[in-house]
């Protein structure tokens, strides 16, 4: 694992944007995952400019979302397929039958079981983007999900469901069911960026880097990943024991790389 750390939500956004690009310019064909949630929102503002300056292009990319409520219509403005569309599909020249989010409105069961022959189909996914909850949770994999999991129905958490009441409006039903990616599934990527951003996920941040490997938190299991970047802000950061340590490893390996250049 990685961990580089930056001086601001801009920063980040800014180096995970530089990821992207880097691997839709040796790979036109890259299949994204992709994540909703407030931190990547930046990052996707970084490539939508990146593609309006002509630097990249989404024309050949396909992209599978992490997950979806049940019960929301992909038309239902806090529905994360509603949410991709207006953060990022409609802004980019990516053709939007190539990205697929689940479906939570038809047989749940059966939309998961499909996503994962999808995403086999699509030859697994090259960049999985992540966010992180702050009780460590990645896309809707709650704290005791097993760390073999697989795309499936989860039941979220009053901690998360309470977190994201933001997006919905008062008396607005709210799901407390999704379908999320398994933490396999997640793991199966071949390289994976955690974007982390603000004092609220430092937690989360000390124990997926530094804790124990355990299905407490689940993004712990990144540390079993052998490609996974983790790019957070100085206060995400704020409660790491060894961040001198990473920014270390980051210096030397820097020099090395121009070292060879
Ligand atoms: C979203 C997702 C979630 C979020 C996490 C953090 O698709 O899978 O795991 O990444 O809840 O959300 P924000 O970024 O809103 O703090």
């Amino acid at each position: 694992m990685q961990v580089v750390i930056v001086n601001s939500a801009q920063e980040v956004a800014n180096l995970g944007a530089r990821h992207c690009l880097n691997l839709i310019t040796a790979n036109p064909r890259a299949v994204l995952g992709l994540a909703t949630g407030s931190t990547p929102v930046a990052l996707y503002g970084e490539l939508i400019e990146l593609q309006a300056k002509g630097a990249i292009s989404f024309e050949q990319c396909l992209s599978f979302n992490l997950d979806e409520y049940i019960g929301l219509d992909p038309r239902h403005p806090q529905s994360y397929r509603y949410f991709m569309n207006i953060q990022l599909f409609d802004h980019i020249d990516i053709d939007k039958n190539n990205t697929y989010v689940p479906d939570g409105m038809s047989d749940p069961q059966q939309s998961a079981i499909d996503y994962e022959k999808e995403i086999a189909t699509a030859g697994g996914i090259d960049l999985q983007i992540l966010g992180v909850g702050r009780n460590g949770h990645i896309g809707f994999n709650e704290p005791s999900s097993s760390l073999v999991s697989r795309t499936r129905i989860k039941t979220l958490t009053a901690g998360t469901i309470a977190d994201n009441k933001r997006f919905f409006t008062v008396d607005e039903f709210q799901p407390s069911l999704a379908i999320t990616m398994g933490i396999a599934t997640i793991l199966e990527s071949k390289k994976i960026l955690l974007l982390a951003t603000g004092a609220s996920k430092a937690k989360a941040v000390r124990d997926l880097v530094e804790g124990p490997l355990s299905a407490s938190c689940p993004a712990s299991a990144l540390q079993m990943h052998n490609n996974t970047v983790v790019i957070i802000d100085r206060e995400a950061a704020s409660e790491l024991a060894h961040s001198e340590y990473y920014q270390q490893v980051n210096l030397e390996t820097e020099q090395l790389a121009n070292n060879n250049d």
